[in-house]
């Protein structure tokens, strides 16, 4: 018997305890009328801020004009959604394919690398966070996750400690796939890729016949200041996966890959109902309009970059990990105890894999004053 609605659902992630019935811009207000500063961001998902009225406005239309059709009848929005991709991503990453989770996204990727060398092993970094799919649980770094892919029968992949040139070298030979990496490791604390180690992994995969992948699901979309982190580090990749911050709210999972990887690709090796849908392509327009509009990448370089330093000179930290809006403070003391007190003073944050180190990932329109509000609450409660 349910003594309340929400015994029905099965527990997912640890919750804050708060109702969220509204947001805006950097903030969230609960069901008694309080504003949250939210420097979780919606879970790295609200790019241009909550509810952005542009946002809303474009899927509002669009819901009205026409809801939903799967790409088995051809639509603007997609079209003119995966050419803005291709124009702001590095070249020759210049093809497209939708689906709807992050997850998704590197599933298929991973799938395309290995359709494409007729490998199946892959390897990817210690740290690294890939999603729940079989596939993708192989990926990720984690026992519990290992085990997951163990039960589904999936082989896991090879793991090299991050920025391990050496490990890399020896890990990669003629039965890898691909090299699955992100970036900046965002579940694991903003840990970050030096661009030595990305450009070891471009020229060992070229030289040894593997395809390189990056996951930008959670330090794409501009997380890091630039619009891909391929740009940030000057490497790209064969495909790179976006999600979470893409549509700003909506689901949406894209791959973007060279044409080198794709160019045998046959009517229905690819495909996704929901993948692609008029709706949450106008939202991902949309939010692509505003970052430009609003300048959230230069916002993102300046006041993420000026948020790092003050905190680096705090006496409780340790070291500032990340690029932009995603950071990791690796603290001298349990990073759930300072989420805690800031939560106190109501301010989100994230915690990460490693205890000691608290996730900043605000909006991308995180303004001066915000992160002002921010780093204040911070210097009293680390004191
Ligand atoms: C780097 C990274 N990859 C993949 C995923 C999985 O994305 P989704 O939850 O949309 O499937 C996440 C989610 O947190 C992520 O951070």
């Amino acid at each position: 018997m349910l003594t309340q609605d929400a015994d029905a659902l099965l527990p997912v992630y640890a919750t804050f305890p708060l109702r969220a019935v509204a947001g805006h811009g950097s903030w969230l207000v609960d069901d008694a009328g309080q504003e949250w500063l939210d420097a979780y961001g919606g879970h790295a998902v609200a790019t241009c801020g909550h509810s952005h009225p542009d946002v809303v406005r474009a899927i509002a239309e669009q819901a009205a004009t026409l809801l939903f059709y799967s790409t088995a009848v051809p639509h603007a929005n997609r079209e003119r959604l995966a050419a803005e991709l291709v124009r702001r991503a590095p070249e020759p990453l210049a093809r497209v394919f939708f689906c709807n989770s992050g997850a998704e996204a590197n599933e298929n990727q991973l799938m395309l690398a290995r359709r494409k060398t007729g490998r199946q092993g892959v390897v990817s970094l210690r740290g690294g966070w890939h999603g729940r799919t079989a596939a993708t649980l192989a990926c990720t770094d984690g026992a519990k996750y290992e085990a997951g892919a163990r039960r589904a029968g999936v082989p896991l992949s090879r793991k090299v400690p991050l920025n391990d040139i050496t490990a890399l070298d020896g890990a990669i030979d003629d039965t890898i796939a691909a090299v699955l990496i992100e970036p900046v490791q965002g579940f694991n604390g903003a840990r970050t890729c030096t661009p030595e180690f990305l450009q070891a992994a471009r020229d060992l995969c070229d030289a040894r016949g593997a395809k390189l992948l990056f996951d930008e699901v959670q330090c794409g979309t501009g997380r890091t200041g630039r619009f891909t982190a391929a740009e940030l580090f000057g490497v790209v990749p064969d495909a790179l996966s976006m999600a979470k911050g893409l549509a700003a709210g909506l689901p949406i999972g894209a791959v973007l890959c060279r044409e080198s990887l794709v160019d045998d690709i046959q009517l229905g090796d690819l495909g996704s109902t929901f993948g692609g849908g008029p709706v949450p392509c106008a939202a991902a327009l949309a939010n692509l309009e505003v970052l430009d509009r609003e300048g959230l990448l230069e916002n993102t370089r300046t006041v993420g970059g000026t948020l790092a330093c003050r905190c680096a000179g705090l006496d409780a930290v340790r070291a500032v990990h990340g690029r932009g809006f995603l950071l990791g403070l690796e603290l001298d003391r349990p990073a759930g105890e300072v989420q805690r007190a800031l939560f106190a003073r109501r301010i989100l944050t994230g915690t990460s894999t490693d205890p000691h180190t608290l996730r900043l990932l605000p909006p991308l329109s995180f303004s001066a004053e915000e992160a002002d509000l921010l780093f204040a609450a911070l210097q009293e409660v680390l004191a």
